[in-house]
Formats: C-alpha cells, structure tokens, sequence
C-alpha cells in the first residue's frame, strides 16, 4: 500500500468516533480522505467546526455545514493530521500552515483523534521542519531567536496562513522536551504560535499501517 491507501485506512477507521454533534475537523491530505467519508455519514452530525479555508470549502462541497466555533461551543471531538507524532502523542503539526486555527479547535475539544500514515509516528520530534506562525514584522527578530535556541530558519516564501501571516519552518530542532520548546516559542514577541503540540497532544492516534488500523494511546 502506498502512504495514501494507509492515510484513507486512519481516515476511515475514525469515523467509528463519529457519534452525532458538532465535529471539529482539521486540515491536510489525510483530513480530505476523513471529510470525503465523513459525507457518507453526514446526516448522523449537526455540522462541523473547521481548521482551514480548504476544509472548508471541501466541507461545503459535500453539503456539510461550516459552524463559526464560538456559536458551537466545547466540542465532543477533533479529528486532525500531523506532520509527525511521538510515542506519548506529542505533536508536530503545520505542514499545511493551518496550525494556529488547528491548535484553537484541539483545545476547544475533548478528545482529539489524530489520524495519520504509519510513517508519521517518531521517537523524537523535529526531524520535519517545525512550522511557526509569526506576524510578518517580527519575521526576522522571530528568525534570530530561533536560530539563538538551535534552530535554523527558512521562511515559506509566497505563504501565508488563513490569518494572514508567515510560517517560519525550523530545521535542525532536535525536541527532546516538547512542552519546554512549545513554551519557549510561544514565549518570542512576534509569534502567533509553533507547530509543537505538547501541552494539548492528542488523545487516540489512529496509525494506517499495512496490517490494518492501528489506535496507539499515549505511552
Ligand atoms: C496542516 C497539518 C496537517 O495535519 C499535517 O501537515 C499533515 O498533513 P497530511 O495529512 O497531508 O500528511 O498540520 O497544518
């Protein structure tokens, strides 16, 4: 199989948490499969909560409703993608550069599903490229203090998120303590926020892998 037969497998396979209300619904490669089999259940949901103008759009494709999060409230369940995933769930996310939006529905939620192709899951975070989002003034000052912290910097030229900023993707992090990193970044004038998800990992990582489903709980 390749990586995207095993991206629709999670996909699917998380549906099983789909149970009524409103979802909350991320965004990349592995969420498009989710959304596409989420329309074949739609009329068990109220509607959604999406990460992303993409998702939504594709969620509006399938006649699924795009509810505005502070109408919705606390949401039973958030299903997203990551970039990679470590053993206790710590996450990085931002691939896509929805990661700000992304991090707002995981704690609006009570339980995040992650859902992702086998190769995703990792010792150690931070051989992908950590994404953050920043304001484009403090770019270059954001950069500085990455690079003083062990990181090196290229900025995703000819981007910017929904919320009209940069992403700064960081090289050469090894994150052996993610919520001390999460915290430190965040902590930087200038940064909306960094891809790492520590202090609000997932709840059930759901793995496609060639024998099948996989749920993994953190360790
Ligand atoms: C988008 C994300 C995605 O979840 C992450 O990039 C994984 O994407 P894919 O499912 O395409 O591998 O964080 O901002």
């Amino acid at each position: 199989m390749n990586a995207d037969d095993l991206k629709k497998q999670a996909a699917e396979a998380a549906l099983e948490y789909v149970k009524g209300g409103i979802i909350g619904v991320g965004t990349g490669s592995t969420v498009n499969h989710f959304i596409d089999y989420l329309a074949g259940v739609k009329g068990k949901i109220e509607g959604t909560v999406s990460s992303s103008e993409a998702s939504s759009e594709r969620l509006k494709s399938h006649g699924i409703p795009v509810l505005d999060l502070n109408a919705a409230g606390e949401l039973d369940i958030y299903i997203d993608g990551a970039d990679e995933s470590d053993h206790y769930l710590n996450l990085i996310k931002g691939g896509g550069g929805a990661l700000t939006r992304e991090k707002i529905i995981a704690g609006a939620s009570k339980k995040f599903i992650c859902i992702a192709d086998e190769s995703k899951l990792v010792d150690v975070l931070g051989s992908f490229p950590l994404p953050v989002e920043v304001i484009p003034m403090a770019r270059s000052h954001v950069a500085r203090q990455l690079v003083k912290m062990g990181g090196t910097p290229i900025w995703r030229e000819n981007f910017v998120t929904d919320n009209g900023n940069a992403i700064l993707d960081v090289h050469n992090l090894e994150i052996m303590k993610p919520r001390e990193m999460e915290n430190a970044i965040n902590a930087i004038a200038g940064v909306v926020t960094t891809g790492i998800f520590a202090m609000r990992g997932a709840d059930v990582l759901i793995l496609g892998t060639e024998q099948g489903a996989k749920t993994v709980v953190p360790k």
